[in-house]
């Protein structure tokens, strides 16, 4: 029997490449540039899975030209890449890739806030302009972080990855979630459950960790970083369009809010101008995973779902459509 098809989008490791063809032929993108639109169409055509990354846009114009899909695991555990209530309706898998990035994404959190708080880039361009001519007292000053509020919103396994590094910096941490998570969590995690008005006002750092869908599209914009206080800081490691850009360009502009740290855009790999040019801001692309021993695992992971669908078993990470 002719071995399945297994369309991989674009580069990824080699283990995970090795992995699928022991089970499949498969037609590797080995080139770290997405494939366009129709480019993807041509390649799913003939393909029974595919594993893409969350640069490919998967949906209905997609399934209708590939009769043999049955399988899409994305490399990420974000997924809002792909039209899972289409892929649904024709029978097609969808899988995605939790619990392995989450130290690697934390830990950048950590590094964008901390690099924001303590001036870190700028302090970097002074010393190689050749500036640093002598220690001084009243320069470079940042934020403390102990015994400030750090706000998350967003509780899954990311959010409170984030709390408990915030609990050994000193900080008191709270968050908003759609549901108050488990006492036990609470408690080991340092964290208290607020509603979003008080997170927003209160926070000293707030750090985003939400999915993006419908209820979470903008979830800040002009009226809540209104209310934040004019010290704080946002970080955003979850996805580009759960921040208004341009609202954050202009709350960072006028001094509404103190800094940011950003590594996901509303419309990557565009970046708002006026962001660009804004205050105290540090920006990444979209790099929060970026970990060899992370991209490894979520690769692999992928592949992992691939073969389950394609030998008849249920995949360990499916998911499903949000009613
Ligand atoms: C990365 O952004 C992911 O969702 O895994």
């Amino acid at each position: 029997m002719a071995k399945p098809i297994v369309l991989v989008t674009r580069a990824i490791p080699q283990e995970a490449l090795d992995l699928l063809a022991v089970h499949a032929t498969v037609d590797a993108n080995v080139a770290d540039v997405g494939y366009t639109p129709e480019e993807l169409i041509l390649h799913a055509q003939s393909a029974d899975a595919m594993v893409a990354l969350l640069t490919d846009r998967v949906g209905e114009p997609l399934f209708a030209h590939a009769p043999k899909l049955k399988v899409v695991a994305n490399v990420a555990v974000g997924y809002d890449n792909i039209d899972v209530g289409a892929a649904a309706k024709r029978g097609i898998t969808v899988t995605n890739t939790p619990g392995v990035l989450t130290d690697a994404t934390a830990d950048f959190a950590w590094a964008l806030l901390l690099a924001v708080t303590r001036n870190v880039l700028p302090a970097d361009r002074y010393v190689r302009d050749g500036r640093f001519r002598e220690w001084m007292m009243m320069e470079f000053h940042g934020a403390e972080l102990s015994r400030r509020t750090l706000g998350i919103a967003g509780f899954g396994r990311i959010g409170q990855a984030v709390a408990r590094r915030g609990r050994g910096f000193g900080m008191h941490v709270v968050y908003t979630n759609p549901r108050q998570v488990a006492q036990a969590v609470e408690e080991e995690t340092g964290a208290r459950f607020v509603d979003k008005e008080t997170l927003i006002a209160t926070s000293d750092v707030l750090s985003l960790h939400v999915p993006l869908n419908a209820a979470t599209r903008h979830f800040l914009s002009d009226a809540e970083f209104a209310l934040m206080k004019p010290s704080a800081y946002v970080i955003n490691t979850a996805r580009g369009p759960v921040i208004d850009e341009a609202a954050l360009a202009r709350a960072l502009n006028s001094g509404a809010i103190r800094g940011a740290g950003i590594d996901v855009y509303e419309r990557e790999p565009v970046v708002e101008a006026a962001l660009l040019a804004a205050p105290n801001t540090v920006l990444a692309p979209h790099i929060a995973s970026a970990t060899t021993e992370t991209r490894t695992r979520m690769a692999m992971m992928a592949a992992e779902n691939v073969i389950a669908v394609l030998a008849g078993r249920p995949p360990v990470n499916p998911v499903v459509p949000q009613a």
